[in-house]
């Protein structure tokens, strides 16, 4: 038997995974091993180091709730989340379909319906804005009876499932689109937040003097049948952190800018933008690509 060496041990490990029998798990495992034995040799980890990483992840397990998703956060915060967001959009985002953002932690399923123009502010208070437009297919054509799905911060910078009743929705609604594919969203102007600091997350982050926040934003979860589920959020442009987002959710295409006098909004009055969301048509092997947060978690619960 040859006494294992910094280099031989990683050969050993790897071999001894050879005969995983599910060969995606048998890659992944394998490659994941070797990058990990790589950074420590990199980086020269020490045995204290080595405690203090083991006691960090086991401490952002220990925070992870019905509610809250520390991993997510964590993985969010160092760019992976983005990272697969972007490799899944190369692969199956078709043309000139919207591109996609991070579905995030704050994300529910069943939230309230409402009707086209209808506000999604049943108890928060602030200054309204209005989102409308179009959901059209590949060609521009409107897509009737897609679902439009958003949720956001209240004008305070906080979600419904931060309040102390996380219970309560507010913030977040579903509607359907017209036989022309128009939608109507009444809603606050949001304001951006800070990721939820109070974890070990936030601890790291705090000890990078990285500043945390997110620039304010809506989320939309848009579907339709036969269609791939869009995951998106629309960042408004004029947030002083628009380009400095904790967890790299910002692309260009999706920033915006509130306008008055808009013709077509449903109340010119109050400041709107328009935006028309483009789906493409599913591929047969595509999945829902709802990267940055386990809704089965939250609705199980
Ligand atoms: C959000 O946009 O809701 C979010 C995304 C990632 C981490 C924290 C919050
Ligand atoms: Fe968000």
């Amino acid at each position: 038997m040859a006494d294992l060496n910094e280099h031989t041990v990683t050969d050993a490990a790897v071999a001894q995974m050879a005969n995983t029998p599910d060969p995606r798990l048998r890659e992944i495992m394998e490659s994941l091993t070797r990058h990990l034995h790589a950074f420590a040799r990199e980086v020269k980890l020490t045995p204290t180091e080595w405690l203090a990483g083991i006691d960090f992840l086991t401490r952002v397990g220990q925070a992870c709730t019905p509610y809250r998703q520390e991993f997510i956060l964590l993985s969010d915060t160092l760019g992976l989340s983005r990272l697969v967001n972007v490799m899944d959009d190369r692969e199956n985002r078709v043309g000139e379909a919207t591109e996609t953002s991070l579905l995030g932690p704050f994300y529910r399923e069943n939230s309230p319906r409402f009707e086209y123009g209808q506000s999604i502010a049943t108890r928060a208070k602030g200054p309204e804005m209005i989102m409308f437009g179009k959901v059209v297919d590949e060609a521009g054509n409107g897509v009737p009876n897609a679902i439009v799905e958003v949720w956001q911060t209240d004008a305070e910078g906080a979600y419904d499932l931060q309040a102390n009743d996380p219970e309560v929705m507010d913030m977040r609604g579903q509607y359907r689109t017209d036989a022309e594919g128009r939608y109507a969203i009444r809603t606050l102007i949001p304001l951006g937040y800070s990721i939820p600091m109070d974890g070990p997350v936030g601890e790291l982050v705090r000890k990078q003097q990285r500043h945390g926040f997110r620039p304010a934003h809506i989320h939309m979860l848009i579907g339709a049948e036969g269609y791939r589920e869009l995951v998106t959020a629309l960042y408004l442009g004029n947030d002083p952190n628009i380009d400095s987002d904790t967890v790299f959710g910002v692309s260009e295409s999706l920033v915006v800018n509130l306008a008055t006098g808009l013709n077509e909004s449903p109340d010119p009055s109050v400041p709107s933008v328009r935006y028309d969301f483009q789906i493409a048509k599913r591929a047969a092997h595509d999945k829902s690509g709802r990267v940055g947060a386990d809704p089965s978690k939250i609705a199980a619960e």
